[in-house]
């Protein structure tokens, strides 16, 4: 393991078909006021908002609610919800939903306090600020698994005035959810579009970590042992969306592929996420669907900096059998794997697909940030021709 690091993870995971049961005694530690944060009313047709709302009343809470959080969270919704916090006074912003819930808590717990003349998309999501002021504890019911968001400290917004949508990792454990509820069944009744969203979005938080660094590394075998285990889950979830096997593995390896642990020791560049995000930005599209209509051109661009990690991808992850092959060769079939398995389940392949035109290209490209870390640093050109691959 190269580098030094701390590795400091605070959240409570509260899994399993029953982990509701535990959440009236979980709430009793926060204070009497809670901001009840869910999107655009899933949970009040599966049901989950009783539960939620009856573990409230049991906990003896004054609940403030704040629906209508939607997918990708902009902007403007964040103000609303940090102006719900402030007026009164919450002492638990409280998610149910997916990474679009809680990331806006977050937003908004790391917003309440900051003083009235600074604005929290400034602060946080352009000049990258970690908070100074007092944080506002979140509490997470997770019911879309994928962004990894119940136990991190991300937090996704998007800013449609200017074309951003910004991703601020803070650092600070207090911004992670305090605890989530990680019920497998909740996910159920997704619809398998964003159930395969949720599914590729795994897929890449992995290789975003994974396609880094020349080293031999404990992070790249957790890596590859949640890769093959989403792989095997994937298809009997798309099989059976109600197999409570694959629902729960789909669960508990999105929340470790993007808990900190497999990017220990690892440089990394997210830049599938910086495209995808871009695109994001562009058409307000499904953000897994994103990273599936970008991934495969951006992985063969950059196949040939990184040709040993993508062989071993091609026989640890997919099985590929390496008997003579050469290494291009092995890549190749590695990436034909993912891609054969990406159509299969449903994955969308193409920016077209998502609104995504050629008269915006130049656009989505100046959206796209550039970062450093992987095994190529992307020009301006490239972008452009990486996301024309595949319109
Ligand atoms: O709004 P409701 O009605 O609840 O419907 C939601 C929404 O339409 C629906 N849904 C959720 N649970 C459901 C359900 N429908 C039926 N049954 C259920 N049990 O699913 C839709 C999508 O939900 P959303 O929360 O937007 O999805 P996801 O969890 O993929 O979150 C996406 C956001 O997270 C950000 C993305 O960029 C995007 O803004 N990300 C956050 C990250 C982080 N915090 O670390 C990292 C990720 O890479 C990602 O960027
Ligand atoms: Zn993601």
């Amino acid at each position: 393991m190269l580098g030094n690091f701390t590795y400091h993870n605070p959240t409570k995971l509260i899994f399993g078909d029953k982990a509701m049961d535990a959440l009236t005694e979980e709430l009793k530690a926060y204070g009497p006021v809670v901001q009840l944060v869910y999107g655009g009313g899933s949970i009040k047709k599966n049901g989950i908002y009783e539960q939620v709302i009856a573990a409230l009343e049991a906990a003896g809470k004054t609940v403030v609610e704040d629906a209508g959080v939607m997918p990708n969270p902009t902007v403007e919704k964040l103000n609303e919800g940090i102006a719900i916090a402030r007026e009164n006074d919450v002492d638990l912003i409280f998610a149910v939903g997916g990474g679009s819930c809680i990331d806006y808590a977050k937003g908004v717990a790391v917003s309440v306090n900051l003083p009235a003349d600074r604005d929290p998309w400034q602060t946080y999501w352009v000049d990258f600020e970690e908070p100074t002021c007092p944080i506002v504890p979140v509490g997470a019911v997770l019911t879309m698994v994928g962004t990894g968001s119940e136990m991190n400290g991300g937090s996704v917004i998007t800013n449609h005035e200017t074309k951003m949508k910004v991703g601020h990792v803070f650092a600070n454990p207090e911004v992670f959810p305090r605890f989530a509820v990680l019920n497998p069944t909740f996910t159920y009744t997704l619809p398998k579009y964003q159930m395969v969203a949720g599914i590729f979005d795994i897929m890449n938080h992995i290789t975003e970590q994974y396609f880094s660094g020349e080293d031999d590394n404990t992070s790249d075998y957790l890596a590859e042992g949640l890769m093959r285990n989403l792989i095997v889950a994937s298809r009997a979830a798309v099989k059976n969306p109600e197999d409570y096997e694959a629902r729960s593995n789909i669960m508990w390896c999105a929340t470790w592929a993007l808990n900190t642990l497999v990017a220990m020791g690892k440089s990394t560049d997210w830049e599938v996420h910086m495209l995808g995000q871009a695109i994001g930005a562009h058409t307000d599209a499904t953000h897994g669907m994103t990273l599936s209509a970008v991934a495969l051109p951006y992985y063969r661009f950059i196949m040939p900096y990184g040709l040993s990690k993508f062989a071993r991808f091609a026989t640890a992850v997919w099985g590929v059998d390496p008997a003579g092959k050469t290494e291009e060769e092995l890549v190749a079939e590695g990436l034909d794997a993912m891609e054969a398995w990406m159509r299969e389940i449903g994955c969308v392949m193409s920016a077209g697909e998502l609104g995504m035109t050629e008269d915006m290209v130049e656009d989505v490209a100046d959206s796209t940030l550039i970062m450093q870390g992987g095994y190529h640093v992307l020009t301006r050109d490239e972008v452009v021709q990486v996301l024309r691959e595949n319109l």
